[in-house]
């Protein structure tokens, strides 16, 4: 489904050159649910915007169901963005002049699927994250949480092949926070969708097929021991 090859990218900070992702490379399959786990400045953020397309890479490759994206056409590269990939954003990118159920149609519309059609998919998935009653609400109407669960709703609404999920648990408290995990591991199960969630939270590792450590811009393996690891370390710092 996604392979990321090798992939390094730098960023110039002033003088510095920062190193975010140093030649990682993971393969997510369909059905599955990765976990790529990483405390706060690992990459995690870069590797997700590298799989969308969104951010280049110095090096490395990325293919998405075989083929490289980095040669995709411009209108190729719109159509994976629409139709085959959802994204769950640190930041929800959500639409403040319209409700939470346009915002969660957004992606249906501009496939072109008509209003009535689109309101209705998206409301079931709004339903299926516990706020078909605040439809109606502007994201600013909302708290935190429930505009992560909008971007949830737009990320499955569309019914992609690959979810990307940045930190989708981040804002939330431990009894939403499993629901949407639930959701995300039954689209995984039911509908052979894959998913590459990126978080530094422990419990949404627990919901993962395969976790992978993100440390420094490096993939490691034995993610179980890096949590250890981090928590002994936390201990140690006080
Ligand atoms: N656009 C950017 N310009 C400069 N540095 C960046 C940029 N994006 C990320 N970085 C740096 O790359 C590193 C990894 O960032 P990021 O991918 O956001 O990590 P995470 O999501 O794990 O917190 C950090 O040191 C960050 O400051
Ligand atoms: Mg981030």
């Amino acid at each position: 489904m996604l392979e990321l090859r090798s992939i390094t990218k730098r960023f110039r900070s002033g003088p510095e050159l920062v190193t975010a992702v140093d030649g990682a490379s993971l393969t997510v399959a369909p059905g599955e649910l990765i976990a790529l786990y990483g405390p706060s400045g690992s990459g995690k953020t870069t590797v997700l915007s590298i799989a969308a397309g969104i951010v280049r890479p110095n090096a490395g490759t990325v293919l998405f169901q075989g083929r490289d994206i980095g040669a995709f056409s411009e209108r190729e590269s719109v159509r994976y963005r629409r139709s085959e990939l959802g994204f769950v954003w640190q930041s929800f990118q959500l639409q403040p002049g319209l409700s939470a159920l346009d915002n969660a149609a957004t992606k249906l519309l501009a496939e072109g699927m008509k209003m009535r059609a689109a309101r209705a998919r998206a409301l079931g998935y709004l339903d299926l994250v516990g706020l078909a009653a605040r439809a109606d609400h502007l994201p600013g109407e909302l708290s935190t949480g429930e505009r992560q669960r909008v971007s949830i709703a737009r990320a499955l609404a569309n019914e992609p092949r690959l979810v990307l999920a940045d930190e989708p648990t981040g804002n939330l408290d431990t009894r939403r926070g499993a629901q949407i995990l639930d959701v995300l591991a039954q689209a995984c199960a039911d509908r052979d969708v894959a998913v590459l969630l990126v978080t530094h939270d422990e419990r949404a590792a627990a919901y993962a097929s395969r976790v992978l450590a993100l440390r420094d811009g490096h993939i490691e393996d034995g993610a179980a021991d890096h949590a250890s690891q981090l928590r002994s370390a936390d201990m140690i710092g006080g």
